[in-house]
């Protein structure tokens, strides 16, 4: 059969340059989106009267027909037909002859593929905030059981100030949250419809765009048809929110992949997420949160590569663009499934709060603690650090814990000291001590867990 589009053409197309540049391999995963669009389409047509209403009732039953077949495996698409668009079209022809070649009336590939992406993304972006979702509530009640549970916190990847896990796990609630609330922004800019830009430059029709527009559930209708047809920029927020949300969860396995080795013991990962070595009988290994951070790589390289695709591309549509699904289409399904993985690994490991503890008396994380008496007594800022730099060089010296230290091995090094620094110097009051918001204090995280409880059901992660 010759091709719907091939009037013009007098060769056609040899079958390797038809898998060269045909799409049905990867589009077809958009057919819902396609006829959604072709039966609000075609109602439209029918209701202004662009064609008769009697051949839009029967193009849409067709087209109702044609989903109901594709969703239970009847169809099988043709790689000469090139995409979705053309697929969906020529079996509607070979179902309904001459009255399913109007369907294409006042429109064009390139605003139909322009619509599906769209309304393909308006999903994704609705499943992956669901995702994102658990994986908040799945914080906020790790959150829950250890507010009590000290850990270092670290800089440099050095310890640096005891923190509690709890902190430590709602840092990761903030992230995730505003990657929640990026693609939440993002989204507004995907609803916008850009069908009824014709091929660049609209139509002569009396199209009605606005019940087209409300059919489909956008928010409003793109204000120039060049634009309408030839942007990707929505694709690239996807990717880009996306990279965000993998960097995110990147890194908290990188910390996962720390804390569950011989030398941290924070943490012991639930086998149903760890895998044994071929060779080492002894071995547990941490692949799933590797996996996790290893397909960062991936999502990163997808927004490089569309960006890279789009720039320099003249107006309007080019078919260059086509290269713009595989990516989102990778990206997507990529963060599908770490999503739920990490949820689930972090929801079953078990915390070693004593090996936290333990890791948490070394390297003299109470030491501004120190320096914090002391200026509460009297002494400059600065001094305070010198006096506790010196006093923590004597502790290394003499192989002691600041606790370990008598009050006259403090009073050598200053006058000042006073029995009360041993309460100070505590982990757990200095971390409760620091009761500021935004710190670690029993006091102020048990309002944020009381918070996030109460935002969980609000409307912001909906
Ligand atoms: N398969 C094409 C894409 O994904 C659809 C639009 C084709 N338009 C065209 N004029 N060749 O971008």
């Amino acid at each position: 059969m010759k091709k719907l589009s091939n009037g013009r053409l007098s060769v056609e197309a040899d079958s390797f340059t038809d898998h060269f540049h045909s799409s049905i391999s990867f589009d077809s995963r958009m057919y819902k989106e396609d006829i959604t669009g072709s039966i609000a389409h075609a109602r439209m047509l029918g209701r202004q009267g662009i064609i008769p209403l009697k051949d839009s009732i029967v193009i849409i039953s067709a087209l109702e027909e044609i989903l109901k077949d594709i969703e239970s495996g009847k169809i099988t698409f043709d790689e000469k037909a090139e995409d979705i668009h053309m697929n969906v079209e020529t079996i509607l022809t070979e179902r309904i002859g001459d009255i399913g070649k109007k369907l294409h009336t006042g429109r064009s590939r390139n605003d139909q593929v322009a619509l599906d992406i769209r309304m393909y993304l308006k999903n994704q972006v609705t499943d992956i905030r669901e995702l994102i979702y658990k994986l908040l509530e799945t914080l906020n009640n790790i959150a829950k059981e250890h507010m009590e549970t000290i850990m270092p916190g670290f800089t440099h990847l050095q310890n640096a100030q005891p923190v509690t896990f709890a902190h430590h796990v709602l840092s990761y609630f903030e992230m995730f949250s505003r990657d929640s609330d990026r693609l939440a922004d993002c989204y507004k800019r995907i609803n916008v419809m850009p069908f009824g830009s014709g091929a660049l430059a609209a139509t002569t029709y009396n199209l009605d765009r606005e019940a087209v527009c409300n059919e489909l559930g956008f928010d409003s209708i793109t204000r120039n048809s060049m634009d309408g047809v030839s942007d990707r920029d929505f694709v690239c927020e996807v990717l880009f929110c996306l990279s965000l949300l993998m960097m995110h969860l990147s890194r908290f396995c990188e910390e996962l992949v720390l804390w569950s080795s011989q030398q941290f013991k924070f943490i012991e990962i639930s086998d149903a997420y760890a895998t044994g070595s071929s060779i080492m009988p002894q071995k547990k290994n941490p692949d799933m949160a590797e996996l996790i951070r290893g397909k960062t790589g991936r999502v990163y390289g997808e927004l490089i590569a569309l960006l890279t695709t789009l720039k320099g591309l003249p107006l309007a549509y080019n078919k260059d663009m086509q290269e713009d699904k595989e990516g989102v289409f990778d990206a997507v399904d990529t963060v599908k499934m770490c999503l739920p993985v990490f949820t689930n690994m972090i929801a079953t490991m078990t915390i070693n709060k004593e090996d936290m503890l333990a890791s948490a008396r070394l390297g003299f994380m109470n030491a501004t603690d120190g320096a914090d008496w002391l200026v509460k007594h009297g002494v400059p800022f600065r001094d305070a650090h010198s006096i506790m730099g010196e006093i923590v060089m004597y502790c290394i010296e003499k192989g002691k814990t600041l606790e370990e230290l008598s009050l006259d091995e403090y009073k050598s090094f200053s006058p000042v000291f006073g029995e009360s620094i041993y309460d100070d110097i505590d982990l757990k009051s200095c971390v409760n001590r620091r009761t500021v918001k935004g710190g670690p204090s029993k006091e102020y995280i048990d309002r944020v867990i009381a918070e996030n409880d109460e935002l969980l059901k609000g409307e912001r992660f909906l």
